[in-house]
């Protein structure tokens, strides 16, 4: 279930488990305390068994998502290098290291972190539902759960101890198709929780690890600033901006850890408190570099992996040609449009770069009542070779035949 480690320990179990390049000795040494806890879970493994076997359009896409390389745990990726650098700053010197489920119960992840009911989180047009109870994680900050099971911790926090850890990976969404979103992407989370005895910890604290961050990945002279934001989880809460090239970016969410999750979590508020944040590293990779497309993090092309340097200004390797494809159909209310994103991205893969909504409207003389019509513009593009038509017609039908037989829509 977990390991503590020594320090030199640690060097050696960073270096094997995440295969990233190790910072200079001088910037571990505060890390005496911090142990690398992996929870294993039959549940999860039995769930994965499942899906793998499975042969719907549904399960074959879970499979293939959860079979996808985890970057933040890939030698040389930018994204491994932000998660390198957090884990490097001298701030965050005791906090623990957690490797948590990607399948995990939607109980666990919505109701013990205080999502209301009609939150859009919890819906299965946002989320990926494996079976009624359980999902692909959404955030990786499901690690509060996790690592307050843990034996360990639970004896710091008995012995009136702090805690905390960071956790990262990848998590798991239904979203659009753009140059900026994938429904595969990573995050990092981190956390810590301290007694009265050693600290109250409120928006001075937050807002002191949160400049640790900010200077972790993008240097000393970073600027940033935090707005008012809301989580169901903590509070208040807040929402970092970073100043990039005269842009200002958001990039983390955090907040104080809220009583009553604390309390369902099985911890006394009246006497912990702590912080939190999370973010999605996609992002900062992409503002970074300036890259162009976020498949490009993917990408195994010589020409581009030799540019994916943190702070590397990306200079685009030709750009091969696109084909563009439009769609008309009109449909019943019923159409979730994340579903026709997933059926897209099923059949087009990663040659599809961009899916966008060129227009929608409701005519009941024209199709009656409950019915749209939608129109897409469907952008297939390689970064790899110039796509043929002939390549991508028979994707293109595929695509048609499916919004009419799996969506009932009458295409125009
Ligand atoms: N889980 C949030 C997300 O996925 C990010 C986040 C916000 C994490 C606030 C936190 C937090 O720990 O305190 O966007």
């Amino acid at each position: 279930m977990r390991a503590g480690r020594s320090n030199w320990s640690l060097v050696w179990l960073i270096t094997k488990r995440l295969r990233v390049r190790i910072p200079p000795p001088q910037q571990i040494r505060l890390k005496m305390c911090m142990r690398e806890i992996v929870i294993e879970s039959p549940e999860e493994k039995k769930l994965r068994a499942e899906v793998a076997a499975r042969t719907d359009a549904d399960g074959m896409r879970m499979s293939r998502f959860l079979g996808m390389p985890d970057l933040s745990r890939t030698e040389g990726n930018p994204i491994a290098e932000i998660v390198t650098r957090i884990l490097a700053s001298p701030y965050f010197g005791d906090l623990d290291i957690i490797t948590t489920p990607e399948i995990v119960p939607a109980s666990v992840s919505f109701d013990l972190f205080d999502f209301p009911a009609d939150h859009p989180a919890r819906s299965r047009s946002d989320t990926y539902y494996i079976n009624d109870e359980h999902i692909l994680r959404t955030h990786t900050t499901v690690m509060w759960y996790y690592y307050l099971q843990d034996e360990e911790v639970r004896a710091r926090i008995a012995a009136n101890k702090p805690v905390g850890c960071f956790s990262f990976g990848k998590v798991y969404r239904r979203d659009e198709i753009d140059r900026n979103h994938m429904n595969v992407f990573h995050q990092i989370d981190g956390w810590y929780l301290a007694p009265k005895a050693v600290k109250t910890i409120g928006v001075k604290e937050l807002e002191e690890s949160l400049g640790a961050i900010a200077t972790a990945v993008f240097g000393p002279d970073v600027k940033y600033r935090l707005n008012e934001d809301t989580f169901p989880y903590t509070h208040p809460s807040r929402e970092m901006e970073v100043q990039i090239k005269d842009k200002w970016v958001e990039v983390v969410g955090c907040g104080v850890v809220k009583g009553s999750v604390l309390e369902k979590l099985g911890v006394d508020s009246s006497n912990y408190t702590g912080w939190a944040f999370g973010f999605g590293l996609e992002r900062l990779a992409i503002v970074s570099m300036n890259l162009p497309d976020i498949r490009l993090l993917w990408s195994k092309d010589p020409r581009v992996t030799r540019q994916l340097k943190l702070g590397n200004e990306f200079k685009e390797v030709s750009k091969f040609p696109p084909i563009t494809r439009d769609i008309s159909f009109v449909v019943g209310n019923d159409f979730v449009p994340n579903d026709y994103f997933d059926c897209i991205r099923d059949l087009g893969d990663d040659l599809v770069e961009e899916v966008s909504l060129l227009d929608k409207y409701e005519n009941k003389e024209k199709f009656g009542e409950g019915k749209t019509s939608y129109t897409y513009r469907i952008v297939y593009r390689s970064n790899e070779r110039t796509l043929t038509v002939e390549e991508i017609n028979p994707i293109q039908e595929k695509i048609i035949e499916e919004t009419k037989e799996k969506f009932h829509a009458e295409v125009r």
